[in-house]
């Protein structure tokens, strides 16, 4: 592994992303908001792509998954039941030298003595719980009373909403609720981009079954979530299971896998895969004196189910796909010299922007009318971007540096000024090949969503 060539290919996609809009530090402008990010016009429809596909496999594709939305503010009874505000904290220590607050396991130690990783100041105080919640104030009054927690992790709701989603959904065992929302955590330390933020969003699924069926649903589960990463264009060897040992385990969980991705700052969990036992339902039921409990109609016992929870982050898998997606190759320039080209290999189905529409000249009324009917055609079926300014190369790079997959090009063949039988028809350019074909306009929508969904 060469570090160097790592770091500053992470340099470069960082700066890619600012040029091309995908992400923004957050209130840049006012000197940075730490942990934060904002997506710009690319990156919010490559977030949305991610959001819309796991939810189309997790939920619309499958009879026993059904979803729900809950809210971000949450009821501190909750969260202390579920063991956050007791438990959920990170070891922290402090630099009394350069005033770093670093978290515990980040501290140098050479011959036994602990050095602060940024100035290498030795006076550093013990570790002490630092709690990752975001804690604030509801209503008028300033006391115990009105404490509510911006929530760490989405799963909590679901399981609060439990009995009410089987009662409505009237769903038999094993079935999940899936979920995709913000959560919020105080990292001591974001860092890597938007990897460890301290506001992301997570997509989870709480599958509910019975004991026995645990250990094997998480296996199945695994697959899954692997079969998704790779639908969506990671390589399967760049993705890597790792099993979480008994003693770095949640110590409710039976089994554990981490998923791993290979960035550029090393193999880093993209997402979770948990056997939770009855653990959350349980902690509930007791908590709130409410019953929790499933009623299986066969053989008329009362239980409560446990749960299977694959969790995934947004921001992590999209970091995954601009990472996996970024590459250089050869290409030639208008004049026919090979220059470099930057380009985001996105799977077109979640690229962005599925096709640019260029019209070959932009003083050509006729050229223009003809390209802005195909935007019209192509717009009802999928996300497209129409481009009339520079040279029609320069319009092709700007496209692959954003990833998008194709290029169609109204030219003089089109308006049937040089050959009859290529009347209405256009020239479609595919990004990774660069190869290009003549198809006819009434054909393109079809041909473009067939490789696109
Ligand atoms: N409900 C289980 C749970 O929240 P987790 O491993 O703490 O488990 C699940 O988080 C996923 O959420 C992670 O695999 C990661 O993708 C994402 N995630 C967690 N903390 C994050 C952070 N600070 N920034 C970005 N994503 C984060």
């Amino acid at each position: 592994m060469d570090l160097k060539a790592d770091a500053q290919r992470m340099e470069k996609i960082v700066s890619l992303c600012k040029r091309r809009g995908f992400i923004f530090q957050s209130s840049e402008i006012y000197g940075g908001l730490n942990g934060c990010w904002d997506y710009g016009p690319f990156g919010v429809e490559l977030k949305r792509n991610v959001k819309n596909y796991w939810w189309r496999v997790m939920v619309h594709e499958r009879d026993d998954v059904i979803g729900m939305d809950g809210s971000i503010l949450t009821h501190p009874e909750v969260l202390k039941a579920s063991g956050h505000v007791e438990g959920f904290s990170d070891p922290m220590i402090d630099c009394r030298t350069c005033k770093a607050r670093l978290r515990a396991d980040q501290v140098i130690e050479k011959k036994r003595v602990r050095q602060c990783p940024n100035c290498g100041g030795k006076d550093l105080t013990e570790a002490r719980p630092f709690n990752l919640m975001f804690q604030t104030q509801m209503g008028a009054a300033a006391d115990e009373t009105s404490i509510a927690y911006l929530r760490p992790e989405t799963a909590q709701s679901i399981f609060v909403q439990f009995k009410n989603i089987l009662e409505v959904s009237r769903k038999k065992l094993p079935f999940g609720i899936a979920q995709i929302g913000k959560a919020f955590r105080n990292e001591i330390n974001p860092r890597n981009f938007t990897f460890r933020s301290r506001e992301f969003e997570q997509m989870e699924l709480e599958y509910f079954c019975r004991a026995e069926e645990g250990m094997k649903l998480l296996d199945y589960w695994l697959e899954e979530r692997l079969k998704f990463y790779e639908n969506i264009g990671i390589s399967r060897d760049r993705l890597h299971v790792k099993t979480v040992p008994d003693e770095e385990r949640a110590f409710y969980s039976r089994g554990t896998y981490d998923i791993e991705f290979d960035f550029p700052f090393g193999r880093q969990e993209l997402e979770g895969v948990a056997y939770r036992t009855d653990y959350d339902l349980l902690q509930h039921q007791k908590a709130s004196g409410k019953s929790l409990e499933y009623f299986d109609e066969e053989t008329k016992q009362r239980f409560v189910p446990h749960v299977v929870e694959p969790s995934a982050g947004v921001d992590r898998t999209v970091l995954a796909l601009i990472c996996e997606a970024y590459s250089t190759d050869e290409a030639p320039d208008e004049k026919g010299k090979m220059e470099t080209r930057l380009v985001l290999r996105f799977h077109p189905r979640m690229a962005p922007i599925k096709c640019g529409i260029f019209p070959l000249l932009k003083n050509n009324d006729q050229l223009v009318a003809k390209a802005k009917k195909i935007v019209g055609l192509l717009r009802a079926h999928m996300n497209v971007f129409y481009d009339e300014s520079g040279a029609i190369g320069r319009r092709y790079r700007r496209q692959d540096e954003i990833g998008t997959p194709f290029g169609v090009t109204v030219d003089f063949e089109t308006l049937g000024e040089k050959t009859a039988a290529l009347t209405d028809t256009v020239t479609l350019r595919e990004r990774d090949s660069m190869k290009q074909e003549r198809v006819k306009i009434n054909d393109l929508a079809d041909m473009l969503i067939s490789r696109i969904s």
